[in-house]
């Protein structure tokens, strides 16, 4: 029996590919290589292959023997939802559709999907805890949310047993530096910082000084990549035990904002970094931080790289050793 990890070649994907790897699974990758990478997947099979392809899906399950699945593969960045909606909602819920049939078809039931904190919108209340009103702000949001209703009425009808997850803000790198974040264009706060410091940007500008936030700038949950790969195995663990379906949100439940980033980068490396104070970007939440007690008390669930620096240093042997990222390695 193996297990099916589907974008497996992306930056959680392969996290969690390593992590399952290393505990001895049988691993599987299924990723069309549209925003992954080759060599993030390291000495496992990949299939090269798009989500749509019913054929190719079918035969991946039957010939590996797959008995559950790990769903990461979706596009995923906010502003080019907003943009081209009609992308967004055929890769991520048109594809997580077909997947989900193929999976029926061939009578596998345990799915873990990768969800997230877009899915809440701008949040009543903080932390944010799993029965927290869901408005997603964003198209990228939404599709994550139909697909969660998705999962629900699939469970109700077909017995699909579903553990859904609602990261925060993913950051950092594996310890061993070997595989790390890398995405074109990139977006994210800490591996723009990271460009800076290696001399591709000249600045961060930072979106929005006059939040109704102790600084001005918005506050997130960083949470460490390898900690999150770490909840999908108990994920898997709970759904092969025959538990029932469920939501869970995934952060530290520590709020730092854009300016203590900063901060926190320049003590760590020794480096300053240019910044400037731009307008704010549209759709960003104040703040967001996450209760994970949930998963805590239920999955056992136990961060282990949970304090900034070691989220931000480990981002740094990455993209230090990495200054391409994947390619010309
Ligand atoms: N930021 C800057 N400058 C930059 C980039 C980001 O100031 O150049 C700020 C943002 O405005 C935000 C914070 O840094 O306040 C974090 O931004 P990221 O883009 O790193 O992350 P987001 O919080 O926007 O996004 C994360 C996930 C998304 C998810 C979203 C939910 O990466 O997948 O949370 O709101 F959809």
């Amino acid at each position: 029996m193996a297990i099916l990890v589907t974008g497996g070649a992306g930056y959680i994907g392969s996290h969690t590919v390593k992590e399952l790897k290393d505990r001895g699974r049988e691993v599987v990758v299924y990723d069309n290589l549209s925003r992954g990478h080759r060599d993030a997947v390291g000495e496992v099979p990949l299939i090269v292959a798009d989500l749509m392809d019913s054929k190719v899906l079918a035969k991946t399950i039957e010939d590996y023997n797959i008995d559950s699945v790990v769903h990461f593969a979706a596009e995923s960045q906010v502003g080019e939802s907003m943009q081209n909606p009609q992308k967004y909602y055929l890769n991520n819920v048109s594809g997580t559709l077909n997947l989900l049939k193929v999976m029926l078809d061939k009578d596998v039931k345990n799915i873990v999907f990768s969800s997230t904190a877009a899915t809440y919108g701008e949040p009543e209340e903080v932390p944010i805890t799993e029965n927290c009103p869901k408005n997603p702000t964003n198209v990228y949001g939404r599709t994550k949310l139909m697909i969660e209703h998705i999962l629900s009425d699939y469970d109700r009808a077909y017995g699909l047993k579903y553990v859904a997850l609602r990261y925060f803000n993913a950051a950092g790198a594996h310890i061993s530096g070997e595989i790390g974040e890398d995405h074109a264009p990139e977006t994210h706060l800490i591996p723009i910082i990271m460009e800076v410091l290696l001399g591709k940007r000249d600045k961060l500008s930072i979106f929005g000084t006059d939040y109704a936030t102790e600084d001005g700038t918005c506050i997130r949950d960083y949470i460490h990549v390898t900690d999150l790969a770490q909840a999908h195995i108990l994920a898997l663990d709970w759904l092969k035990s025959g538990n029932p379906s469920r939501a869970y949100n995934l952060g530290n439940g520590n709020g730092f904002s854009v300016k203590q980033v900063v901060d926190t980068v320049e003590r760590v490396t020794g480096r300053e970094i240019p910044v400037e104070y731009a307008k704010r970007r549209a759709g960003d939440p104040a703040v967001l931080i996450a209760s994970s007690q949930k998963v805590r008390d239920e999955l056992k669930w136990q961060p282990q790289f949970d304090d900034l620096d070691t989220i931000i240093s480990t981002a740094w042997k990455w993209h230090s050793n990495h200054p391409n990222g994947y390619e010309g390695r």
